[in-house]
C-alpha cells in the first residue's frame, strides 16, 4: 500500500512491528464452499481485514494465562455478549474453559510489544505477570493497565469451529479506557491517527 492511501485511511503503521505470517484462523476441517480454495488464498484475504487488537486472560491454579487475539467481537447488547476464537493449541482457551471466566483488556498503539509477548514471539511472561502492568479484576483475573478498554467476562457457550473453539462471554463488567486502538491489518500492527 502507498503512502497517501494510509494518510487518507487516517491510519499510520507503527514502524516497530511486522507480522510475517498475520494471524488467521486457519482450518481445513471446515467444509468450503469453494473446494479450489487454497489456504494461503484464505489468509491473504483475511489478513485484509482490520481487526482490534486483545489480550484475554484467565487464570489457573497454578497461575495466570493470557493470549493476543485479534477475533474479538461485541455480538448482543442486552445481553451483553462477545465472543473470541480461542485456537485448540492455546493453554488460555483450556483456562478459559477449565474456569468458565475471562477478561479482556483492549491494546492501544503504545501496547505493540505486549501483544508480542503474549503471542509468544517476545519474552514469555511468566504465570504471575510480575513484568506486565496490572491489576487484578473483580473475577480475580489480571487486566492490563493503560488499555482503551476492559472487559470482565463469564463463558456463556463453547462452539467447537474447525481447529478453534468459539467462545461466547456475557460481560459482567465493562469499562472503556483512553488511548488509540492497536489495529491489526495486513499482518502490520497500525494505529488511528
Ligand atoms: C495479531 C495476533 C492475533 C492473534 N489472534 C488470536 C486469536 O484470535 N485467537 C487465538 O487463539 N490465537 C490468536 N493468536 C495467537 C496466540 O496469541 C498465540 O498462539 C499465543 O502464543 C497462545 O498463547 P497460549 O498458548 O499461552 O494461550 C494471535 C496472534 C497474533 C500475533
Amino acid at each position: 500500500m502507498e503512502a497517501t492511501p494510509r494518510i487518507e485511511l487516517g491510519m499510520e503503521v507503527l514502524q516497530t512491528s511486522a507480522l510475517p505470517l498475520g494471524y488467521v484462523a486457519l482450518e481445513s476441517e471446515v467444509d468450503s464452499k469453494i473446494p479450489s480454495m487454497q489456504s494461503q488464498e484464505f489468509r491473504d484475504a483475511m489478513a485484509k481485514l482490520a481487526a482490534g487488537v486483545v489480550v484475554v486472560s484467565a487464570r489457573t491454579p497454578e497461575g495466570y494465562r493470557g493470549l493476543t487475539a485479534s477475533t474479538l467481537v461485541s455480538v448482543s447488547v442486552d445481553p451483553p455478549l462477545v465472543l473470541v476464537g480461542l485456537e485448540h493449541g492455546s493453554m488460555t482457551r483450556l483456562a478459559v474453559i477449565e474456569t468458565g471466566q475471562f477478561n479482556v483488556s483492549v491494546l492501544t498503539r503504545d501496547q505493540e510489544f505486549v501483544a508480542e509477548r503474549f503471542a509468544g514471539r517476545a519474552p514469555a511472561v511468566d504465570s504471575r505477570w510480575r513484568e506486565i502492568p496490572h491489576r487484578i479484576g473483580s473475577n480475580g483475573i489480571p487486566l492490563i493497565e493503560g488499555c482503551a478498554a476492559w472487559l470482565e467476562c463469564e463463558v456463556l457457550q463453547v462452539h467447537a469451529a474447525g481447529d478453534h473453539d468459539v467462545c461466547i462471554g456475557t460481560v459482567r463488567l465493562a469499562q472503556p479506557g483512553a488511548g488509540n486502538p492497536l489495529v491489526l491489518w495486513d499482518r502490520t500492527f497500525w494505529t488511528l491517527q
